[in-house]
């Protein structure tokens, strides 16, 4: 039987009446068309649902949508506004980070949220922040260039 969930994505408020066992990966790509979260395993492993649920990043394939009741989520469609892409995005596209592009929802939405809680995050830190994101294309070495161009005081250059 459904029941409603009431949330906030992307500072929008959201009721939505859902199965008991569907998860929040899917309820945000097929109720709510924001099929920027990719889903590339559905088991927790790839990090290509990574979404910020309440200011932590979670692998959305695994919250259920009655789990994410209540809660504040931000995915990748919050991130762009009408002056254009978010400064990461940005980062992203000039580095070269981006060839399939299946990944880079979930890789930025992790990069984001390590860039929002540490400004200035070491080579390292950076490196574990982007950890549960695999990337079957890139080798990683453009991503963490990408990431790391965003570093407070460190304008493409390594910090450690
Ligand atoms: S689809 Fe969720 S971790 Fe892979
Ligand atoms: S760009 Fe293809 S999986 Fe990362």
């Amino acid at each position: 039987m459904k029941k409603i969930v009431t949330l906030t994505i992307n500072k929008e408020h959201y009721e939505v009446a859902v199965e008991p066992n569907r998860t929040l990966a899917d309820l945000l790509r097929y109720d709510l068309g924001l099929t920027g979260t990719k889903k590339g395993c559905d088991t927790g492993d790839c990090g290509a649902c990574t979404v910020v649920l309440d200011g932590d990043v979670v692998n959305s394939c695994l919250v259920l949508a009655l789990q994410a009741d209540n809660t504040t989520i931000e995915t990748i469609e919050g991130l762009s506004n009408e002056d254009g892409l978010h400064p990461l995005q940005e980062a992203f596209v000039e580095k070269g980070a981006i060839q399939c592009g299946f990944c880079t929802p979930g890789m930025i939405m992790s990069a984001k949220n390590l860039l929002d809680k540490n400004g200035n995050p070491s080579d390292t830190e950076i490196r574990e922040g982007l950890s549960g994101n695999l990337c079957r294309c890139t080798g990683y070495t453009k991503i963490f260039e990408a990431v790391s161009s965003q570093c407070s005081d460190n304008q493409g250059g390594s910090n450690e």
